[in-house]
């Protein structure tokens, strides 16, 4: 089987209360009891942590590096724009990241238009909601085709 960690980085705790015409309804809750759902009718594994702590997002990325996660759906938060720690991490681990923004990025303040982390992951989906977070699953899910 299988295993998938969903990452979320600061404020996302806040997801369904924070600014909700930008970030939605959802809490983050609701998203990850979905993913842990739609994984399990894929038969991968989510596991689900967030923090609004720089330090703990790499050591979760080293800890998942360490017991054998096959792919990682990462929204850093703010920490896209200019965190080269989680950068550098990310660069250090051979475990492929999938970086997801709720809000499309391009059409928002400057400052967010760039992610550090983009050039060490394998993707980026931007702009379409909390489906974002299903449509990288659904991407690790094909991979996982075909094995057991
Ligand atoms: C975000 C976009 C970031 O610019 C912002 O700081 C966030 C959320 C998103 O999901 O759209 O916290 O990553």
């Amino acid at each position: 089987m299988k295993k998938i960690l969903l990452l979320n980085g600061p404020n996302l705790n806040r997801l369904g209360k924070r600014e909700p015409g930008i970030y939605g309804v959802s809490t983050l809750k609701d998203l990850e009891e979905r993913m842990i759902r739609l994984g399990s009718e894929s038969k991968i594994e989510v596991i689900c942590f967030q923090s609004n702590h720089e330090g703990d997002l790499i050591d979760k990325l080293y800890e998942a590096e360490d017991t054998g996660i096959d792919g990682i759906i990462f929204n850093p938060g703010a920490f896209t724009h200019y965190s080269y720690g989680i950068r550098d991490a990310i660069a250090g681990i051979d475990c492929p990241v999938i970086e997801v923004h709720i809000s499309n990025v391009y059409q928002r303040e400057e400052f967010r238009h760039k992610s550090v982390i983009a050039p060490v992951c394998v993707g980026q989906i931007a702009g379409l909601g909390v489906l974002g977070y299903e449509l990288a699953l659904e991407a690790f899910a094909r991979e996982t085709e075909g094995e057991e």
